[in-house]
């Protein structure tokens, strides 16, 4: 990794801990109504450890469905870099990808990602080209439509990640539940990982 890559990573963190300061202050409907203030980013660990995943598979096709302002972009651009791949970056919020655009940009990483904005089940149900890697990271009630739109696009081999297993811990039955779906489709095998905010990591292999 490039010394101005870990800058802009290091930029991003900076900005994290001050707003856990914040989000720390805020009553929970405060927070729903701020809610895209915030960066919520898979964190280092994860960042790290799906950067390992991509480089180890070799994955070209990396889409990444929840952008917020960028951070797991990065995590992943740089992935990319290696593999001869591209990002696929979904994100709803025009600003918050107008930023993220910019943190490529600075960390001289935009050439490896395609943006798209909009809502990721019209995204991804357009798309045409088979996933290597994906990271699911959006409201919890998309998880498991997203999934099933992107299962028939799996490549054989493919890794599916999910965020925010464990934590927070008002959505876990949420999480729960898409744990339980990824685990009844043919071909995927699944396990619970104790990183970062909790990590589904599932596989796809054919036959
Ligand atoms: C937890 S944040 C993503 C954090 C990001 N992966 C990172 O590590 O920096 C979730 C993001 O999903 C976006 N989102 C929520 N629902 C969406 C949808 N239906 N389609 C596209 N993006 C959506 C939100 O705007 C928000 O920015």
């Amino acid at each position: 990794m490039t010394p101005i890559i870990q800058a802009v990573l290091e930029e991003y963190h900076r900005r994290t801990v001050e707003e856990n300061t914040l989000m720390d202050s805020l009553s929970s409907e405060q927070f729903d109504q701020r809610i895209d203030e915030f960066l919520l980013p898979i964190g280092p660990q994860s960042g790290q450890l799906m950067s390992l995943l991509i480089k180890g598979a070799q994955a070209k096709t990396v889409v990444e469905v929840g952008a917020s302002y960028g951070y797991s972009t990065i995590w992943f651009a740089e992935a990319v870099s290696e593999t001869g791949g591209k990002v696929i970056s979904i994100e709803l919020n025009k600003a918050k990808q107008a930023y993220a655009k910019k943190q490529l940009q600075k960390a001289g990483l935009l050439d490896y990602v395609e943006f798209k904005t909009g809502d990721a089940l019209q995204v991804l149900s357009e798309l045409t080209e088979p996933i290597d890697f994906m990271l699911l990271d959006l409201w919890k009630r998309f998880y498991i439509p997203c999934f099933d739109l992107a299962y028939p696009k799996l490549s054989d081999g493919a890794t599916v990640l999910a965020d925010n297993m464990r934590y927070p811990t008002a959505v876990r039955e949420a999480a729960d539940t898409y744990r339980a779906h990824v685990k009844s489709k043919p071909g995927m095998d699944s396990v619970l990982l104790n990183v970062g905010s909790g990590i589904e990591l599932s596989r796809y292999k054919t036959g």
